[in-house]
């Protein structure tokens, strides 16, 4: 079975990526809205080693963007356990559950789970290998290049594919490397020619012509973009005109109801300054889209407005200024 299926205009399955904080549940739901991706990641539910995998599952909801499906991400280092997890995971219905050997968080990587797993291909090996046998459901890894450098990057690969995982995504950064230095694509490309199992590029996707060469460069199967999606919502539909041989031209409402679908999803209970905040960081990664509002950014990040909305409406004329929407 095809798990990562081209689109009937040849172009590669599209994932959204997994982003915690930023990426949360009202940012997946106003990229719903706007939809042009095949999928999308929960960010990674932690499973520590006193884990009660029940009441943590509760924190998946596989509906949460229907009709796009949304994987399951778990991140843990306790063979057992994530494999208990795994199964909850397939009990809510979960299309796919993803093992995180990627996260640098420290407070996680402290624990040996993360990208920490990249230090001990075995490990890594054992907690898939019990995850892929715990369902029937689809078993992937998202794995970055390495923890303090690339030394075991090939060992870590192997030891993923003969766990039985049906596919990986590779973010081609090292641990150490955090977000900074250029994603190394030529690592997706050694990825691609050591591995039978299909391989998701990731990393450093901010416009189309960088899909596409990631695409020429590497010969990846599939692609996820992660901060370029917050940068350009648009970017999943217009990667796919692009290989439709269509113009696409994003409209302002739909911009409007993104914001419209991000406020209304964040918790009722949530305080008005956390959804500022929140806001704020979006619009801190929106901004980098323009050079001009780029020029603004720390003007308008240092606003302390009343309410949300209003910092909302404050911000639409300029953005309706630069953004040359329908
Ligand atoms: C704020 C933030 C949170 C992230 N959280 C996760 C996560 O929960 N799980 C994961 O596998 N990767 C996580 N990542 C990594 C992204 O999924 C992705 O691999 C990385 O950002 C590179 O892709 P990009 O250049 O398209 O953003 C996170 C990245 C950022 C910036």
């Amino acid at each position: 079975m095809n798990f990562l299926p081209k689109d009937s205009s040849g172009c590669p399955y599209l994932i959204l990526a997994p982003m915690e904080g930023v990426g949360d549940q009202s940012f997946r739901q106003a990229m719903a809205s706007i939809g042009g991706f095949d999928e999308g990641v929960r960010d990674f539910l932690r499973v520590p080693t006193n884990a009660h995998v029940e009441s943590l599952a509760v924190k998946y909801q596989a509906n949460e963007i229907a009709p796009i499906p949304l994987a399951a991400q778990l991140m843990g280092s306790d063979p057992d356990l994530m494999a208990d997890m795994a199964c909850e995971m397939q009990k809510r219905k979960a299309p796919r559950i993803d093992l995180n050997c990627g996260c640098p968080s420290n407070t996680v990587t402290g624990r040996g789970a993360g990208s920490s797993l990249l230090k001990d291909p075995d490990l890594l090996y054992q907690i898939a290998k019990k995850m892929v046998d715990a369902v029937s459901i689809p078993v992937t890894a998202k794995l970055r290049s390495g923890f303090d450098d690339i030394s075991l990057f090939k060992e870590n690969l192997l030891a993923a594919q003969e766990s039985g995982i049906k596919y990986l995504t590779l973010h081609p950064r090292t641990k150490v490397d955090g977000y900074t230095p250029p994603a190394r694509w030529d690592l997706i490309a050694e990825a691609k020619s050591l591995l039978k199992i299909p391989v998701v590029g990731n990393g450093d996707i901010l416009t189309v012509d960088d899909a596409l060469k990631m695409l020429r460069e590497t010969k990846c199967d599939a692609l996820m973009v992660g901060r370029g999606s917050i940068i350009n919502p648009f970017i999943f539909h217009e990667i796919k005109a692009h290989f439709a041989g269509v113009p696409y031209e994003p409209q302002w409402s739909v911009l409007i109801r993104y914001f419209d679908v991000y406020l209304s999803s964040m918790p009722l209970d949530m305080p008005e300054k956390t959804k500022i905040s929140k806001m704020k960081q979006l619009m801190g990664y929106l901004f980098k889209s323009s050079p001009a509002l780029m020029e603004k950014r720390q003007d308008i990040l240092r606003l302390i407005p009343q309410n949300v909305q209003s910092f909302l409406n404050d911000i639409l004329p300029l953005l309706k200024e630069t953004f040359t929407l329908r």
